[in-house]
This record gives C-alpha cells, sequence and structure tokens, in this order.
C-alpha cells in the first residue's frame, strides 16, 4: 500500500558562490533569468507523488539558473522548501509535525528561510500561516518562477537582521492556466529512469479530490518540445521516461493525442522504455492502447484507477465511467497488449457507501487481479465537491475494516502472480546495487515488478535477462539467464 512518502531529493552543488550581477525583475514579476545578489543554499524535501518529484526538478532548475544552489543536506542549507501534499489528511498531517521540527531547528538559527510549497500551500492558504506562523514561505505549483524574487527578498530581511516576528512571509497563490515550465531545465538526480512532465492540472473534478483546485486547470506541454527534452534525457544517460500527468492520457497539443506521443517518444534513439502515470479510464482511447501494442519501446504495465467497483458509488464520485465499462476496458487492453501488468487506485469507504457497494470492488478487485494496488480509506478534502455535498458518513472503524478486507486480498493476488512467475526469463532493466546486498543488482521488469540477481557481469543501464527462482512479497528473486 502506497502513502504519501518522503522523497528527499538532492541536486549536485553547482560550485562556489561567485559575485553575481544585480537582479532583473521584470514588470510582471517573473523571473527566469534573474540572477540573485543573495546567492542562498537550498534543501528541497519532497512529499507526495511523483508529480511532486517533478516539481521539485523544476525548483531545482529555477533557483540553479538564477544563481542559487541546491544541497543535499538540510544541515548545509540557509532555506528549506518543503514540497507538500493536500491529497489526504495524513499526508498534511505529516507536514505540519515535520514543521514543527524545522522550527525548532529555526530558534537555533533563525536565519534559517522556510518554505512551504506545493499542493498543501495552495490548499491550506492563509491557514497555514496561522498554524506554522514561522514560515516564510507559501508558494503554490503555479508560481514557482517567483522563487527567485521571494528568496531575494526573504534573504535581504535575514541579512538585515529583521527580527523574526517582524518578517513578512512571502505568499505565491497564483493559478494560471498558461504555465507549463515550458523553458525551464529541471535539474535531476542522475540515474537510469527520469520522471517528465507532460501536462499539469485537472479538468475531471472527480468529487473526492483537491488536485484541480490546487494544480488548476489541465494543460499539456508540445509534443514538438517534449520529445526534444526526451533526447537530452537520453544524452544525459537516462534509459527510461515516465510521463507524468494527473490524467496523463488525455494529453492533446494542436495536432497529436496521448497515442501520438506515445509513438513519437518511442522512436528517440537510446531509449530503452517509455511509461506513463496516471491515466483516466475514461481517456484510455484506441490510440493509446495501439502505441502500447505496437511500439515495442511503450511497457506493457498500466496503472489504472479504478477507485470503486459499484457505478452508483463511481457516480458519486463523478468518475464518468460505469463499473461495466471498466471492465470491458480491462478486456480490451488486455486482448490488444499481452502480458499488461495492471494496478490501480481503490478509494473504500467513500461518502455513502453501503456494505453491497463495497462488496462490489472486493468483487471487481478478485475478478480483474490486478497485480498490485494502492488503496486508501477515503478521506474528506475541504473545499471538494464532496465536502460540499455528500456527507463522510462512513465510520473510521468500517473504512478500516474495509481497507484491511481488500489489503489481504490483493497481498494474496499479488503474491499468487508473483509466484507463478517463478521459472520464468524476465527482462530486467538493470538500475542499481541492491541495498541490502552489494553483490547484487536491482532493476524492474517491463510490468514495473522489482527484481533482484548477482550481478554477475551485468551493468546498470542495460536490460538482462533474469530466470526468477523465488519471490517475496512484492520482489522477484533471480539469476541472470
Ligand atoms: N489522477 C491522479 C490522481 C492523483 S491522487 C494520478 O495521477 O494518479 C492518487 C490517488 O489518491 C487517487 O487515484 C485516489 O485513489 C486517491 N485519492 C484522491 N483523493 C482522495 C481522498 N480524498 N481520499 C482518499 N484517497 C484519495
Ligand atoms: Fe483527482 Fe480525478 Fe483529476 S482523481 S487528479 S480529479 S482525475
Amino acid at each position: 500500500m502506497k502513502d504519501d512518502t518522503l522523497f528527499p531529493l538532492y541536486n549536485k552543488s553547482e560550485g562556489a558562490d561567485a559575485p553575481h550581477p544585480p537582479p532583473k525583475v521584470s514588470q510582471d514579476g517573473k523571473s527566469s533569468g534573474v540572477t540573485s545578489m543573495h546567492a542562498r543554499r537550498v534543501y528541497i524535501e519532497t512529499y507526495g507523488c511523483q508529480m511532486n518529484v517533478s516539481d521539485s526538478e523544476l525548483m531545482a532548475g529555477i533557483l540553479t539558473q538564477s544563481g542559487h544552489q541546491t544541497v543535499p543536506h538540510l544541515d548545509d542549507a540557509d532555506v528549506v522548501l518543503v514540497n507538500t501534499c493536500a491529497i489526504r489528511e495524513n499526508a498534511e498531517t505529516k507536514v505540519i509535525n515535520r514543521l514543527k521540527h524545522l522550527n525548532h531547528r529555526k530558534r537555533r538559527h533563525p536565519e534559517l528561510i522556510i518554505g512551504v510549497c506545493g499542493c498543501m500551500a495552495q490548499h491550506l492558504r492563509d491557514r497555514l500561516l496561522d498554524a506554522a506562523p514561522y514560515v516564510d514561505l507559501v508558494m503554490g505549483p503555479d508560481a514557482y518562477r517567483n522563487l527567485p524574487v521571494a528568496l531575494d527578498s526573504l534573504a535581504r530581511d535575514v541579512e538585515s537582521h529583521v527580527s523574526l516576528t517582524d518578517r513578512d512571509p512571502f505568499v505565491g497563490l497564483r493559478l494560471d492556466k498558461n504555465e507549463d515550465y515550458a523553458d525551464i531545465a529541471p535539474i535531476r538526480k542522475e540515474g537510469i529512469r527520469a520522471w517528465l512532465t507532460i501536462q499539469r492540472g485537472c479538468d475531471k473534478m472527480c468529487t473526492f479530490c483537491i488536485v484541480p483546485f490546487v494544480r488548476g486547470r489541465e494543460r499539456s506541454l508540445p509534443l514538438k518540445l517534449l520529445v526534444e527534452d526526451v533526447e537530452k534525457l537520453v544524452d544525459q544517460g537516462f534509459k527510461e521516461v515516465v510521463l507524468l500527468g494527473q490524467t496523463v492520457n488525455s494529453y492533446h497539443d494542436d495536432t497529436a493525442d496521448f497515442g501520438d506521443l506515445l509513438y513519437a517518444v518511442g522512436e528517440v534513439n537510446g531509449l530503452e522504455r517509455v511509461r506513463f502515470t496516471s491515466p483516466h479510464p475514461a481517456d484510455a482511447t484506441d490510440s493509446m492502447i495501439d502505441a502500447m501494442a505496437n511500439s515495442p519501446v511503450v511497457c506493457n504495465h498500466l496503472h489504472l484507477p479504478l477507485q470503486s467497483g459499484s457505478t452508483e458509488v463511481l457516480e458519486r464520485m463523478r468518475r464518468t465511467y460505469t463499473a461495466e465499462a471498466y471492465r470491458t476496458l480491462v478486456s480490451k487492453l488486455r486482448e490488444r497488449v499481452p502480458d499488461l501488468s495492471l494496478t490501480t487506485d481503490i478509494i473504500v469507504g467513500f461518502c455513502g457507501e453501503t456494505d453491497e457497494e463495497f462488496m462490489e470492488t472486493y468483487q471487481m478487485m478478485a475478478d480483474i487481479r490486478y497485480d498490485s494496488a494502492f488503496m486508501f480509506k477515503y478521506s474528506e478534502r475541504e473545499g471538494t465537491l464532496a465536502h460540499k455535498a455528500l456527507p463522510d458518513d462512513i465510520p473510521e472503524k468500517v473504512k478500516g475494516e474495509r481497507l484491511e478486507q481488500i489489503i489481504e486480498l490483493q497481498e494474496n493476488i499479488s503474491a499468487d502472480i508473483n509466484n507463478a512467475a517463478i521459472g520464468d526469463i524476465v527482462a530486467v532493466l538493470v538500475e542499481g546495487e541492491s541495498r541490502r546486498d552489494a553483490d547484487r543488482y536491482h532493476g524492474k521488469t517491463d510490468g514495473f515488478k522489482t527484481t533482484v540477481f548477482p550481478k554477475a557481469d551485468s551493468h546498470i543501464g542495460e536490460i538482462v535477462s533474469v530466470r526468477v527462482h523465488s519471490t517475496t512479497a512484492h520482489t522477484l528473486i533471480g539469476e541472470i539467464a
């Protein structure tokens, strides 16, 4: 089960501080290309989904471009930016606790600038400053261009010893449907897999979901630019690209749809694999399925959020598909894409969910047999359509019991599917040394299963054939065939 895991993200620092020309700030306050006089060392800490990881890379790009430096350890930083998630209440609680901890640090080091960025900043707005008045910066996902201006102004206060209570916080919360950061080069950690945002925002308005309110309207980046980005990633040594969007398959630019993009990216020389997350079932067009079936580079892996197996619940969630339509889609996908690995997201205990409706979800999971699933209890989010119109009436205890039931079901199914792979030869893209055993490598199969095997004479970045001889709960174990 996924939760809102911490992904501390860091980049190589960019050399020593050098004297910089004075800042140039354009009339609209946009700041790309601005060079800071108050260069800071920034530690970025990321919570939540891959989109946030990708946004942190973007923030690192914006900061570095303007003369700041990102550092790998909080101890080396004079600014900490916490990139946050608002999807469930526990995601926000986790960040509030972290902020309290950072405040202790700030008491010892009053020059420390604390910034809260991302979805929770956008969601809580002023309430965040009420709860954590020691926060210096509150910035939503469409305002990151203002980071250099914000840091300059805050750094000026710090340098002139303005007392902590007199420092004015910098607040940037305007959502901008035209902001796609197309001109910004993100700074990524070196590796095998790169995440590439192809679309921002979401137009779907599922009633339970805060995302459309904190990330704004859907917008896609131009295909030509994305293909160039992928070419650059391959030049930098990445072998796999994961295309990111909230409803990634509703991607479109003037002439191309998501299937066109998959084909185009699949043709980039030297790219071994492309994946994407997360598609919306209602946008799973033939064009997408064709590309999955025909482009050898597009992985046979689909994360297809179901949410509920009950058409009535899906209606209350405004998911725009029925349980039947979802089943039909899965049959079609499995026919067209052999060996498809299928994963999903499920919410239990949504407003008014009866025992029968819950059992429809349970049954659907038993029938479809997902390779794995992220499973959640419904968490009411202020500002969503459900919060306004539907009572959160399923007792916490019932939500917990339902969650336990489907987790147990899914664990058994995942174990069965993994055990059935014993004896198979799987193609694994080697990612790095196993954390537990320096003599082993780990990597992922086409279907996104973690696989561990003795190194033999294999190398990071190549695709090797591994014969599976055993499994643990979520890992395949084998040796080079
Ligand atoms: N389309 C997005 C969805 C982001 S949220 C994507 O890229 O996957 C990820 C998952 O969190 C959703 O699919 C849903 O299962 C779950 N989720 C969203 N809002 C929730 C809420 N209010 N309570 C519990 N789970 C929620
Ligand atoms: Fe949220 Fe539904 Fe969009 S889950 S991100 S509103 S597709």
